[in-house]
């Protein structure tokens, strides 16, 4: 196994710059968290450079990002998710139990971390054999269309021209089957058979055990129940009619998978999480326990005794072989509404030396979530109202007039962050979703005065604004 691959898929190249600038592209604002989050990345790729003893000796520094609800905490790790080139997991703190009760045990963030890197690992070995596989699957659709002259031999032929001179048959049949193999080869690659029905024989991956052990501790033990009765059971094969162009992408996938070895990958995939591996702690707060509290309370903390293991270097064992957490890296998220990250078990705080705050939206924020991000809500809108023909067009007037009224209702009300605009938009555009197929008037312009004549109302009175927006 070669340093060489590990570097090709654990790290991200990009500098922190560029890293934040690609989160620009879906979040507005929050900088210091982007910068943290950056540059926790280029020190993985940091850390990849050096050698030996050092490279052991320096351990990620997991962030903590605090900031209330609807800041963009979690868009950012799901932007980041799609970003890196490393195994990334996401989960909510609150999914977990206290080993020994019902739920998911925290050991599974780990498994499902090795499982990401396997896929990865995987998909990037696939890719390296793929020409290759998809010479083998050309033939195989050969092979499908002018068969082998033995196999082709009719059962006529073979009892009346049969077993004395099998010899002679075959060199008979051979130039007119290297004959038909060119010509149909030549129209393949023309790609006048694309279409053309054909008969094939694919593998069905039969998972006979999915899902009866998930959602608890016995998850690991199902998993490999099943791989083992995977491995006595005959892969079953099963004839199917299908398009020549996805027989090419089934043959490919078989080929692929057969010239790749799993033993090979599940090695490299479980050090590839161990050097590599970002896991997303989402809602860290809510298993945060405020002094003197009790009840309920008791197995949160019991939550956090357990993931304390993980974060500061365990080993967890998976069915791709034992997985150090040690150089993983843990990026928590947390509102910290009721509690204050002062409120974790000190130990896991120790573990969190990296705090970035996030700020609460304002106006200016508001204003540009609507309308730069490359999903922003207001592009959304115009996309899904599109569909019916309607052409809608937000005027500057409107969007700042939104912006204000969201910022005022998080004042007044709670503050959401940018899920109030999310409420808000709906409300506005309600009246013009409802009848849009119907719209004699295809233009539809959206100014300030039109936001007051649909929102003024709702906003102004607090009772109202409460329930509705
Ligand atoms: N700074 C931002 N820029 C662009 N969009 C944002 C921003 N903050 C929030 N949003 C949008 O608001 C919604 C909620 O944001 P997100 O899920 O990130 O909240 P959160 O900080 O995780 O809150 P919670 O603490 O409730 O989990 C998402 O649709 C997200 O796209
Ligand atoms: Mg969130």
């Amino acid at each position: 196994m070669d340093e060489k691959r590990i570097e090709a898929i654990g790290v991200n190249e990009q500098t922190p710059r560029e890293i934040v600038a690609e989160l620009d592209k879906y979040i507005i604002g929050q900088d210091e968290a982007k910068r943290s989050v950056a540059i926790a990345l280029r020190n993985r790729w940091r850390s990849r450079q050096l050698k030996g003893a050092m490279r052991e000796e320096v351990i990620p520094k997991n962030i903590l990002m605090i900031g209330s609800t609807g800041v963009g905490k979690t868009e950012i790790a799901r932007r980041l998710a799609k970003l890196v080139r490393a195994p990334f997991v996401k989960v909510e703190a609150t999914k977990f139990t206290e080993v020994g009760y019902v739920g998911r045990d925290v050991e599974s963030i780990v498994r499902d971390l090795a499982e990401t890197s396997v896929r990865m690992v995987r998909q990037e070995r696939m890719e390296a054999v793929k020409d290759k596989a998809e010479k083998l699957a050309e033939e195989r659709i050969l092979d499908v269309f002018v068969p082998e002259p033995k196999k082709s031999q009719s059962p006529l032929g073979r009892l009346f021209g049969g077993a004395d001179e099998p010899e002679e048959k075959e060199e008979e049949e051979k130039p007119k089957y290297q004959a038909g193999r060119e010509w149909v080869k030549k129209r393949l690659e023309k790609g006048e058979l694309e279409e053309e029905l054909i008969e094939i024989d694919v593998e069905e991956s039969s998972r006979p055990m999915v899902g009866m052990f998930t959602g608890s501790s016995l998850e690991n033990m199902g998993d490999n129940i099943q791989d083992m009765i995977g491995s006595i059971m005959p892969k079953h094969r099963k004839k199917r009619k299908v398009s020549v162009k996805n027989a090419r992408k089934l043959f490919a996938q078989e080929e692929a998978a057969k010239l790749i070895d799993m033993d090979e990958v599940a090695e490299e995939a479980v050090r590839v999480a161990e050097y590599s591996g970002i896991v997303f702690l989402d809602e860290i707060d809510k298993v945060a326990v405020k002094n003197g509290s009790s009840g309920a309370d008791v197995s949160r903390e019991g939550v956090q005794r357990d993931i304390l293991p993980i974060v500061e270097g365990s080993q967890v064992s998976t069915k791709y072989g034992p997985v150090k957490t040690d150089h993983i890296l843990f990026i928590a998220a947390g509102a910290f509404h009721m509690a204050k990250p002062s409120d974790l078990i000190p130990e896991l705080q120790g573990r969190f030396p990296i705090r970035v705050e996030l700020k609460s939206l304002r106006k200016e924020d508001f204003e540009r979530i609507l309308k730069e991000p490359e999903n922003a809500l207001i592009k959304q809108y115009e996309a899904l109202l599109a569909t019916e023909g309607v052409e809608l067009t937000f005027e500057q007037s409107a969007i700042s007039r939104l912006a204000e009224l969201a910022e005022g209702v998080n004042t007044d009300a709670e503050d959401i962050g940018a899920r109030r605009l999310h409420t808000l938009l709906e409300k506005l555009l309600e009246e013009i979703s409802f009848s849009a197929p119907d719209l004699e008037e295809k233009k539809v312009t959206i100014d300030a005065k039109y936001v007051d004549e649909r929102l003024s109302d709702i906003v102004a009175s607090r009772d109202l604004s409460q329930f509705i927006l």
